[in-house]
């Protein structure tokens, strides 16, 4: 074996603890993989002196970006320490110095992904970020260098482990979203302010880059249309059930002539669809290439030892590109002329739980409204009226039609004089 990679890692928390753990006591399996000798050079931390788990040497640690971003010894910058900025300058720094990247920031490649790439090119070096979705499934290599062959057609994936867990007790214990959430938060998957998750905005990061790597486009996160569980009632569970379905945050990427859908809510997913069966906080992407045919990926997509599986991975495959003097993976060119369709287009099936006076003719308007719009009726559920305030409860599944014709159909539904509320509104996948 020759020579050696110098490794700047940028964070030393539950992900970064674990990278520099597996690079201190795993060293020799690392270097024969790698056919170089990994070296943790230098660690950017907030504070040197706070107590940690690992057992790391006092001098590697620092405070100071320039030790890490200006210091020429340091050949590679991994980054997992998270969030927007500083992040995306360190890295751009990185970058112009001539240094590789590996990161695990999801909000940095979801907003900069594509100017960090094409950067990265022009000065010769590479950027990885396996580590940035979906935790320890391989996913952007899956399509970095094993689908290659393919035209991708669709990407669908529960990609958030927090409201798939939140969704599955809600569904088998029948907890309130509070409750759940609660839960979530005791088990460590959810944050104390859980709004990133429960508001669908890091599944739709996750989506933009999924998208962006799949169909070699910039999809931006404003592009994706985002709605996240907060609407959802236990009831739906059980109707649900009694339909059919399971009810997932579902993430979905589909192509079209010259555009592409991109979408992050909720959605009834028909039981014996693969997606239905993701448990827990787990995550998956089911993946359609037009060679492959359907691909299943499925695990673990957050935790300390996931994520560090992704970026050690990306190190060792990085060390032989620079070891052998060559870039071993494609670099992308994005296509800036394909566009997000806009979600009114989008053509879906929906379901409706409407709260009804219980009273002759309701049924017609209701069906009126849906004839208007376009809008064909798959099935119907009425419920025993309640006896204490004459009401009913509809609940209305359709055939596919645009969004917009859907949503229209709420709106006028809502106005009726005997509908009291359009409770639930959910997309089936
Ligand atoms: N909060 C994310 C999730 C993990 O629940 O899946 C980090 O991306």
């Amino acid at each position: 074996m020759t020579g050696t990679i110098n490794v700047g890692l940028v964070g030393l928390g539950t992900v970064g603890g674990q990278v520099a753990e597996r690079l201190l006591t795993w060293g020799p399996q690392l270097s024969r993989r790698a056919g170089v000798e990994l070296c943790l050079q230098r660690v950017l931390v907030r504070d040197p002196k706070k107590r940690r788990a690992i057992e790391i040497a006092p001098e590697l640690l620092t405070s100071e970006p320039a030790d890490l971003l200006e210091d020429p010894a340091i050949d590679v910058l991994v980054e997992v320490a998270g969030g927007d900025e500083p992040m995306r300058s360190y890295l751009e720094r990185a970058i112009n110095a001539g240094k590789h990247v590996i990161t695990a920031n999801k909000m940095v490649m979801a907003k900069h992904g594509p100017e960090l790439l094409d950067l990265a090119a022009a000065r010769n070096v590479d950027v990885y970020f396996e580590a940035a979705v979906g935790g320890g499934i391989p996913l952007i290599s899956t399509f970095r260098t094993d689908l290659q062959a393919n035209r991708i057609e669709r990407v669908s994936a529960v990609i958030n482990g927090t409201t798939n867990y939140v969704l599955g007790r809600m569904a088998v214990a029948g907890l309130s979203l509070g409750e759940a959430v609660g839960e979530a938060q005791a088990a460590g998957y959810a944050e104390a302010d859980p709004t990133d998750d429960i508001g669908g905005f890091d599944a739709a990061y996750k989506l933009a880059i999924l998208g962006s790597i799949a169909y070699e486009i910039k999809v931006r996160p404003d592009e994706i249309y985002r709605e996240g569980i907060e609407g959802i009632e236990p009831v739906d569970f059980r109707y649900a059930r009694e339909l059919g379905y399971a009810i997932k945050l579902i993430a979905h990427t589909q192509r079209h002539p010259g555009r592409v859908e991109a979408r992050v809510h909720p959605a009834m997913v028909p039981l014996d669809h693969p997606l239905a069966r993701v448990e827990g906080a787990e995550n998956a992407v089911f993946v359609e290439g037009d060679l492959v045919g359907q691909v299943l990926l499925v695990g673990q997509g957050a935790g300390g030892r996931p994520t560090a599986s992704a970026v050690v991975g990306d190190l060792i495959d990085l060390a032989r590109s620079i070891r052998r003097g060559v870039q071993s993976r494609p670099s992308f060119s994005f296509d800036d002329r394909i566009t997000v369709v806009p979600m009114g287009e989008v053509v879906t099936r929906a379901y409706y739980r409407i709260r009804v006076d219980d009273r002759t003719g309701v049924l017609a308007a209701i069906g009126h409204v849906f004839a208007e719009e376009g809008v064909s009726i798959s099935s119907l559920i009425q419920k025993d009226a309640w006896s204490q305030d004459q009401t009913a409860e509809l609940v209305v599944t359709t055939h596919p039609a645009p969004d917009a014709s859907l949503q229209r159909a709420r709106e006028r539904m809502a106005a009726l004089e005997p509908v009291r509320a359009v409770s639930a509104f959910l997309r089936v996948f």
